[in-house]
């Protein structure tokens, strides 16, 4: 890339090739990579440059030249402005298609993998979809603003409705929104307010109009799930099922380990088909709920170890063989390479890779699958529509 080729403040005419992950189009003009928001793959468009970093340039779309058959007005009015959705202008088929480009675009350039097979992408209905959020809170401003933060800032875009939540919060949303003086006067800052929907109710993690901040229970295929606000649950209330389904399957036999196991979402599941399953988790609060979920739902094949990953298989592993399958559902960072060694020399026959974020998920395949285990599967879950976020599950299988 030469920068004589283009400059800063110029308008250029472009086509969008594809989208790349963060969901920003990608065209090149005389061989130069120019990344535009809001864009969509086949839009021709008129583009004026406003940054420049090492190897691309960064546009802003000037006018829509001729639109892509994909393109659509986005259905919520704060889009552009709030910083929660980056593809709503995208009809949702071209969004699958896009998500599954991110996760093989990840494959090969990070992981260094010539993934051919298609990557399906399971999906349901792409708007009401959010059984969790955490809203902003602005009070120095007056009115008070309470929304969600501004794409890349951290003041608040202030909205009456959101397409993407389960109509169950919008409706608290409202409540809160009447709530401002009670909001405004407190003396407890209320600058996140955490909500979450559960089979019988909302609870947010503070006490404010009249909510409650009680723990929550949710049932998935027979297993009651409890937990409070601040605890991590699945989001997308129409795919529990499915995640379980992808992840577990017909999966059976003597042990599976879920090191990363929150409040037990898949430990509790994998009891069903194992005969043993030792699952840990770091967080106080999450294991707290996860030992009681085993009690609650008079499970006794789970072995809970409120301990990291990494401490627990310092110290327990050497006593394990013959374990079947081994679930990793890490937080986006993913895994360190140590830790990635330590599960591998266990020689679980299985490992089920469960990640949010496909440039991790690729980096540490590359690893497990340079330490004796092939990438047997890729499967996306739309659990974030109108996001450019995917959740991807691969599953490797030991060669020998
Ligand atoms: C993406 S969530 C998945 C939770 C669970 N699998 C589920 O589906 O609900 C990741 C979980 O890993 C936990 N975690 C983060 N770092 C950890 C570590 N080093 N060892 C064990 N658990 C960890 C987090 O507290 C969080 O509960």
């Amino acid at each position: 890339m030469t920068t004589e080729n283009l400059s800063i403040g110029q308008e250029y005419e472009i086509t969008i090739e594809k989208l790349i992950y963060g969901g920003q189009g990608l065209a090149r003009f005389q061989g130069v990579a120019i990344f535009t928001p809001f864009s969509v793959p086949g839009d021709k468009l008129k583009v004026c440059i406003v940054g420049a970093e090492k190897n691309f340039f960064r546009a802003e779309i000037i006018e829509i030249l001729e639109p892509s058959a994909n393109r659509r007005s986005a259905p919520c009015q704060y889009f552009g402005r709030c910083g929660g959705c980056q593809l709503q202008h995208l009809d949702y088929p071209a969004q699958l298609v896009a998500k599954a480009g991110f996760i093989r675009d990840s494959l090969k350039r990070i992981g260094h993998f010539d993934w051919q097979p298609p990557i399906e992408i399971k999906h349901s209905l792409e708007f009401n979809y959010r059984s969790r959020t955490q809203l902003k809170v602005e009070r120095a401003t007056d009115p008070f603003q309470i929304g969600f933060y501004k794409e890349g800032s951290h003041n608040v875009c202030d909205v009456e409705s959101c397409p993407i939540l389960a109509p169950e919060l919008n409706q608290v949303l409202v409540k809160l929104r009447k709530s401002e003086k009670e909001i405004a006067l407190s003396e407890i800052p209320y600058s996140k307010i955490d909500l979450v929907k559960g089979d019988e109710g909302i609870s947010a993690n503070q006490i404010v109009a009249d909510l409650s901040s009680k723990a929550i229970c949710q049932r998935v295929l027979d297993i009651n799930y409890y937990f409070d606000p601040s605890c991590f649950f699945q989001v997308n209330q129409y795919l529990l099922t499915t995640l379980i389904e992808i992840i577990i399957g017909t999966r059976k036999g003597k042990v599976a380990l879920d090191l990363y196991a929150g409040v037990g979402f898949f430990a509790l599941q994998l009891a069903k088909t194992y005969q043993k399953v030792i699952a840990t988790e770091v967080n106080q609060k999450a294991s707290h709920w996860a030992t009681h979920n085993i009690q609650a739902n008079s499970i006794n094949n789970v072995e809970f170890h409120s301990i990291s990953t990494e401490k627990w298989l310092t110290k327990f592993s050497r006593r394990f063989n013959g374990i079947d399958l081994v679930v990793l559902d890490p937080p986006r960072v993913g895994i360190i390479k140590k830790t990635l060694l330590s599960i591998t020399e266990i020689r679980p026959k299985e490992i089920v890779y469960v990640s949010c974020d496909p440039s991790t998920l690729a980096r540490d395949l590359r690893v497990l699958a340079d330490s004796g285990y092939k990438l047997a599967s890729i499967t996306g879950i739309d659990l974030f529509p109108q996001t450019y976020h995917i959740e991807t599950v691969a599953v490797l299988e030991r060669i020998n």
